[in-house]
Formats: C-alpha cells, sequence, structure tokens
C-alpha cells in the first residue's frame, strides 16, 4: 500500500471506493461523515469533469488536486484540494476533503494524505489557506484536523439532518504562512 497523486486513469477505482466508502457512513459505529442518506453514485460527467479540474492550473479558478491511498488494485483512501470558491478572487484558498475506508483506519494514512497535501500547498506561493468542514460528531476527524494545525472558526447548528440526527457543521481553517 502507497500513496500517491491521482492519475485519470485511476477514476474506475476511485468511484469503487467511494461506492464503499459511502456505505460506512453512520454505520456500525462510524460517525456521520457525509450529508447524505445515500450512497455514492458516479455520473457521467465525473470523470470529464474530474479530467479538466485535474489538468488546470492552481492559478485558474476551480482547480482540484487529490491523492490517494492504494494497492493499485483498489483505492482505499482519498484526499482532495478544490479552490472553492471557484473564483479569481478565491485563489489564494482551497477546500480540504477526505476519506478513508475503514479497513486503513488508524494505521497512519490520515497523517500521511494532510501531511502530503499541505506540504505541497505550502510550496504553491499562490495559496494562503486550507479550510474544511467537519461535522461536530466526527470526533476522529476533528482530531486529525487539529493535530495539524486546523483551527474551528465557526459552527453551524442543525445544518443537516441526516437519518434523523441533526448535524452541527463547523468551519476550520489552517494559514499556511
Ligand atoms: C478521520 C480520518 C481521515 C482519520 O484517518 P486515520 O488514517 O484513521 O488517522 P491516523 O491513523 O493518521 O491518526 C491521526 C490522528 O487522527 C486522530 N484520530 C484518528 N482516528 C481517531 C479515533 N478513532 N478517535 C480519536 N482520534 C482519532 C488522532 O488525533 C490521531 O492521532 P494519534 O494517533 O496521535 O492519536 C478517518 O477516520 C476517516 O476517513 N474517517 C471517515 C471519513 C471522514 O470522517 N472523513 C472526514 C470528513 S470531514
Amino acid at each position: 500500500m502507497h500513496l500517491r497523486p491521482v492519475e485519470l486513469a485511476d477514476v474506475p477505482m476511485l468511484v469503487r471506493h467511494r461506492v464503499r466508502h459511502s456505505k460506512e457512513n453512520g454505520k456500525d459505529g462510524d460517525p456521520i461523515f457525509r450529508p447524505f442518506e445515500t450512497d455514492y453514485v458516479a455520473q457521467e460527467s465525473d470523470q470529464r469533469q474530474f479530467t479538466e479540474l485535474l489538468q488546470k492550473p492552481v492559478t485558474e479558478p476551480g482547480w482540484l488536486r487529490s491523492w490517494i491511498v492504494t494497492d493499485e488494485e483498489e483505492v482505499y483512501g482519498e484526499l482532495a484540494l478544490v479552490n472553492q470558491p471557484a473564483l479569481a478572487t478565491a485563489l489564494h484558498r482551497c477546500l480540504l476533503m477526505m476519506g478513508l475506508e475503514r479497513s486503513i483506519r488508524r494505521q497512519g494514512w490520515g497523517s500521511k494524505l494532510i501531511s502530503e497535501a499541505i506540504s505541497w500547498a505550502r510550496e504553491r506561493p499562490s495559496l494562503d489557506w486550507i479550510s474544511l468542514n467537519v461535522f461536530e460528531n466526527n470526533l476522529p476527524a476533528k482530531a486529525l484536523y487539529t493535530k495539524f494545525g486546523f483551527r474551528a472558526v465557526g459552527t453551524t447548528r442543525d445544518l443537516f439532518r441526516v437519518y434523523g440526527k441533526s448535524i452541527d457543521d463547523t468551519h476550520m481553517v489552517l494559514r499556511l504562512r
């Protein structure tokens, strides 16, 4: 198992990972970590859009970069940095999203992914901030982000109601320089 930047040819195994991972949401002791009650479904436009965004320079609105944990047969974890909002006036910021399947958690892969992404972002002079959103009930993720220097800047109470449970959503930021 190793970590590497995603490539366009990885899309089929990335989709399989997202489907498996989405099934773990709020199940068997997992916290609720996504605001959907249905499993991930790949859209036909996904591959086209992914290809386009991965190739965008970080100086253009909407760019995306992603790293995966893989054995080259399957993907088990993913971290993406996306320019969001995708605006010329927000090119100094990006949004972090990540998810690891249960089978590879608590083995340091989350730390390796986030550390790789922060190092990559610090080497981009145009980037000053990484931000993210995390559900208040997601204690493992909050602990990971705090360990890597993210600070909570605000919480929206009752943003989602997933499986009948009210979800508070916290925004966290990391200043890169
Ligand atoms: C959150 C997540 C990315 C952590 O990844 P991981 O590979 O298990 O984390 P690591 O093994 O690198 O652990 C790093 C730190 O994370 C925190 N952490 C991870 N799992 C934890 C748990 N179950 N309980 C408490 N803290 C936890 C700890 O601070 C840990 O540091 P420590 O080992 O010194 O205590 C992973 O649990 C995950 O993908 N969960 C499901 C999807 C998700 O929640 N995504 C985030 C949405 S915002």
